[in-house]
Formats: C-alpha cells, sequence, structure tokens
C-alpha cells in the first residue's frame, strides 16, 4: 500500500517537473498541443549501438529528424562501434546535461541497467528502442516490432518455399540467429522454430551438424564475420557444396549475418542458379542488392520511419503528463516485470515486392540497391 501511495505521488511529482519543464520559456497554451513549443526547447537523448550497420544509421536520422520536426532538441549519440562502456559514457552524459527523455538502443540488453537505474533516480523516462533493457524498472515504455513475428515470418517462407506442407522431403538446414546479449534473439529463434520445429520433429528438416540450440546459432554481435566462419566452418565438417551435401536452407535471424553466410556459401562454390534459400531481416541495402543476384531469398522490413514516429509519439505523450499508446502488455518482461510495450508491424521483403516497398515509398531509391559495376 506504501509502496503505491508512493508510486502515485511520485507520478505526479514527474508530470508536475515536465508540465514546469514546458513552461520555463514562458510557453503559452498552444505548447500543450505540440508537446513542445517556444522558450526553452525540451532535449531527447537518443543512444544508438553503431554506425556500422545500415539500420541503426537510419533508425538515427528518422528518430532525429521528426524530434526536430516535433520541436524537440536533439542529442542523438552512437555508440563507436557497439561500444558498451561509450555508450554507458554517452548515456551518463545525457543524464548530466539535462535530457528530459532517454530512447535507447542498447547494445547489450544486461549492460545498461545501472545507468537507467540512474536515469531512474533523475526523473527521467526511458524508453527501451527496438530491443529491451533488463533488470532495471527504469523502464517506463517499449517501442518495437512484433519480433516473434519477424521469426514466424522467416520459418514460414522456408514452410512455403520447400512445401514442406505437402511435400516428403527431407531437406537439409542450418540456422543462425544473433548476438546471445540481445533479448530480440529469444523472440526471432524462438518465432521461427514455432514454424519449423514441428517438421525437425518429423524429419521432413534435418539439420546435419545437429547445432538447433539458441546457443549454437548465435553470432556474437550480430558479426557477418563471425556468419561467416561459422558457415565455413559447417560447410568444411558437413561437406555442403554445389557438388557435394545438399544444403536446401539456411535460416538468418537478420541481413548481416546473411550476407556472412552468403559469402560463405558464394565461396564454396554456390550461384544463383543452385543458392540455398536464405532468409534475412531489415533490408539492408546489401541484402537488397543479394536478393536481385539471387543470393538471398527474402529480408523482413521493419520500416525505421514507423518505429521513430511511434517513439516520437510516446515521447510527446509522456511530456504531456499523458499515457502513451501501447497495443503490448504481455510479451516483454525484462526481468522486474512486463514492460509496456507499442509492437510495429514487420513486412516480408523479397524481389517481388521490393519495388513497392522500398522505393515507391522512399525508402531508398533504385540506385542504392544497384549492385556496382
Ligand atoms: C534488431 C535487428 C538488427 C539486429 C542487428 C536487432 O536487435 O532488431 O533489426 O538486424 O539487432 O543490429
Amino acid at each position: 500500500m506504501k509502496k503505491k501511495v508512493f508510486s502515485i505521488l511520485l507520478v505526479i511529482a514527474m508530470v508536475f517537473t515536465f508540465s514546469a519543464c514546458g513552461q520555463t520559456g514562458g510557453n503559452d497554451g498552444d505548447d500543450a498541443d505540440t508537446g513542445n513549443g517556444g522558450g526553452d526547447t525540451l532535449k531527447v537523448g537518443v543512444s544508438m549501438p553503431t554506425q556500422s550497420l545500415q539500420r541503426w544509421n537510419q533508425d538515427g536520422a528518422n528518430m532525429k529528424q521528426q524530434l526536430e520536426a516535433a520541436g524537440y532538441e536533439v542529442d542523438l549519440q552512437y555508440a563507436g562501434d557497439n561500444d558498451v562502456p561509450t555508450q554507458v559514457a554517452q548515456l551518463e552524459n545525457m543524464i548530466a546535461t539535462g535530457c528530459q527523455v532517454l530512447v535507447i538502443a542498447a547494445i547489450e540488453a544486461a549492460s545498461l541497467t545501472n545507468v537507467v537505474d540512474s536515469a531512474k533516480a533523475a526523473g527521467i523516462p526511458v524508453i527501451a528502442y527496438d530491443r529491451l533493457i533488463m533488470n532495471t524498472d527504469g523502464i517506463a515504455y517499449y517501442a518495437t516490432f512484433d519480433n516473434n513475428l519477424v521469426g514466424r515470418m522467416q520459418g514460414e517462407y522456408i514452410e512455403t518455399a520447400l512445401d514442406l506442407k505437402n511435400s516428403a522431403g527431407p531437406y537439409n538446414i542450418e540456422m543462425f540467429t544473433g548476438s546471445p546479449d540481445d533479448n530480440n534473439i529469444i523472440f526471432f529463434f524462438g518465432g521461427a522454430l514455432e514454424v519449423l520445429q514441428p517438421y525437425i520433429d518429423e524429419g521432413k528438416l534435418v539439420v546435419p551438424s545437429g547445432q538447433t540450440a539458441r546457443e549454437q546459432c548465435a553470432i556474437q554481435g550480430w558479426s557477418s564475420e563471425v556468419a561467416q566462419s561459422r558457415m565455413e566452418n559447417l560447410i568444411a565438417v558437413n561437406g555442403y557444396g554445389p557438388n557435394g551435401t545438399k544444403l536446401d536452407a539456411v535460416l538468418c535471424s537478420n541481413d548481416s549475418t546473411a550476407q556472412g553466410v552468403t559469402t560463405a556459401l558464394k565461396n564454396a562454390g554456390y550461384t544463383a542458379e543452385n543458392f540455398p534459400i536464405i532468409t534475412g531481416q531489415d533490408c539492408d541495402k546489401p541484402s537488397v542488392i543479394n536478393m536481385k543476384q539471387g543470393t538471398q531469398s527474402m529480408s523482413v522490413f521493419k520500416d525505421t520511419r514507423t518505429l521513430a514516429a511511434r517513439t516520437v509519439q510516446m515521447i510527446d505523450s509522456i511530456l504531456k503528463g499523458t499515457e502513451p499508446e501501447i497495443n503490448d502488455t504481455t510479451t516483454y518482461d525484462n526481468g522486474t516485470g512486463v514492460i509496456p510495450t507499442y509492437q510495429c508491424a514487420p513486412v516480408i521483403g523479397t524481389i517481388e515486392n521490393y519495388q513497392e516497398l522500398l522505393i515507391d515509398s522512399g525508402y531508398y531509391t533504385e540506385a542504392d540497391v544497384t549492385p556496382a559495376e
């Protein structure tokens, strides 16, 4: 009971603090409509993991552009190339320099507990962006995509491409997922296996390496190089090749791992004519090019413009003292309880629909996804 009263007082205090912030510059009543307005501009800290993977550049740029359009000042930081101490230091700096809200795409789910606790102690609401941050009750909201659906889409693509429902098989498959420290892989890998596991159990799908546990399929840092070397190893041990052991599909949880696998398979002699089915996620430019060249079969498009827009709405609501819209209150437990979440919808991207999905929608230009001569 005491705890409840304390929580209510805390919320009232936070709302008061945030509305007071909104008024420090003598804002007029109109500011209530925009969440921000004249006078002192409210500052939002946006922390991204790396610039070496295209999607995060896209995420950072979209967040900055949409927040600025809504009238906020933005402190956007990239943590080197997935460097955890840099991310922690940048967040500490954002707290010290007066950011009113933090938006964090964590490098490691479990490494930001202390700094998020500090943000909470300073009364700064934190939104976990795309990846959940674990073991702290300082996460106010989580904005992400339906991560389980991403995995199921990949599994269903393989199911359809191999016609697993009707054909007898057996088909050979190997599986790759992402970084073991990324909470998302539980959902990506889990979602894919919801579809594929029954076929593995039935013997229609065979994993010749025997490596089916998530830990065995995980790729540290989502690195293309690590994925490539694991695939090279699987090729060496199992004799995969266009003239060797048949390899029908490789489940890859995202594009950076898919690109490493593709390189290994190309080096082993596979060509577009006999390439195994390869899944991915993000519709990264190099993977769209691979799809055009027949060396990746599909990707899952997660429109970072949509995620940014949803996150900006959350920030607006928080700073106005109203409840942000959420659509999931059961899926994402970070160890301290379920975090109220908005899940955006992922979409399958293939060579058939990339034009409409990526080019006509203004996400890329055709030149962006045209292979170099
Ligand atoms: C994101 C993916 C991304 C991966 C590697 C995951 O947490 O959800 O979209 O491909 O990290 O950066």
